[in-house]
């Protein structure tokens, strides 16, 4: 039956969306498969149903697309979709409440202070950096692509990286950071057979890994194999599995990973539930690793596609 590609969407990673979901559209069509492009900001979502679309590639990042919302609406519409459900969505959009649950369930994550807008002043932003030490990451708590996100070295600098944040969203993630590799890996799958894949090292210029150094420069470096200690990469694995089910994942994701350089302790930042498909992304390269080509990656993908 048609396959829509949803792609494009409302959220401040539209243009990334965009590069995802044209980048699975080609790869669906290339293997025969009856794909077309579908924006839900142009489009009413209920129109996939009148025009007989039988299953939904989610390409869509950020808010109204990977946060539960477009998920709530497919569910209403009965229509099957790739990716995770209404709850897992939900909470994995926040980077805060996925924080509670990995702490809840004892998956280590750095130590954060939540900021919430109107409900702090000049001492608490202040404060932070003596509750967590600096250097401090603000980020807003639902976005992604690192928008709105800064590394703050001096109290100086907290004030203008919060207002930065709280621009974008009414909570305001600060963050210990965690000096050490910076490494990703993806997970396939679903409830006990969700499997990792190998885990990518990533070493961008200074160390800054920002929208421009995920996208759009050719400076940034991807070790895969990673190249870490014999058995962090197993670790780090066992580790991104059992985070991604205690959410209650499905399909795919990918999540974000720290490892401290003094302890080698690995800190989990976030989990992606509509992880980038691009020329850059992450998925792709850690599956092609695996032997997966872009193409299988989105054939298998759309097979897990359900309610
Ligand atoms: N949020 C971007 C798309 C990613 O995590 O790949
Ligand atoms: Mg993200």
């Amino acid at each position: 039956g048609k396959v829509a590609v949803l792609m494009g969407g409302r959220s401040a990673e539209r243009e990334i969306s965009l590069l995802s979901g044209n980048g699975v559209l080609a790869a669906l069509k290339s293997r025969g498969v009856d794909a077309h492009a579908f924006d839900p900001a142009e489009r009413d979502l209920a129109e996939l149903k009148r025009e007989g679309f039988s299953r939904c590639f989610i390409a869509l990042h950020g808010r109204f697309g990977e946060d539960g919302t477009v998920q709530g609406a497919l569910e209403l519409l009965g229509i099957p979709y790739t990716g995770s459900g209404v709850m897992a969505s939900s909470i994995a959009i926040d980077k805060v409440m996925t924080k509670r649950v990995w702490l809840a369930e004892g998956v280590p994550t750095p130590r954060y202070v939540l900021l919430h807008r109107g409900a702090y002043g000049p001492r608490e932003v202040v404060e932070v950096p003596d509750a967590l030490g600096l250097p401090v990451i603000v980020k807003p708590s639902r976005e992604g692509s690192s928008i709105g996100v800064a590394k703050v070295e001096g109290y100086s600098d907290m004030a203008g990286a919060v207002a930065q944040a709280v621009a974008l969203d009414a909570d305001v993630l600060c963050e210990q950071f965690i000096a050490g590799d910076e490494v990703t890996c993806p997970v396939l799958g679903t409830g006990p057979t969700a499997r990792a894949l190998p885990v990518i090292r990533i070493v961008a210029p200074e160390g800054n890994y920002d929208y421009q150094n995920k996208y759009f420069t050719d400076d940034t470096q991807y070790l895969v194999p990673c190249g870490l200690p014999p058995g962090e990469e197993e670790a780090i694995q066992a580790l991104v599995v059992k985070a991604y089910r205690v959410l209650g994942c499905r399909g795919w994701g990918r999540v974000d990973v720290m490892i401290d350089a003094a302890t080698r302790k690995p800190y989990l930042l976030e989990i992606n539930t509509s992880p980038g498909m691009t020329g850059h992304s992450l998925v792709p390269m850690s599956a092609r690793a695996a032997g997966i080509s872009y193409e299988d990656l989105c054939l298998q993908l759309l097979a897990s596609a359900s309610l």
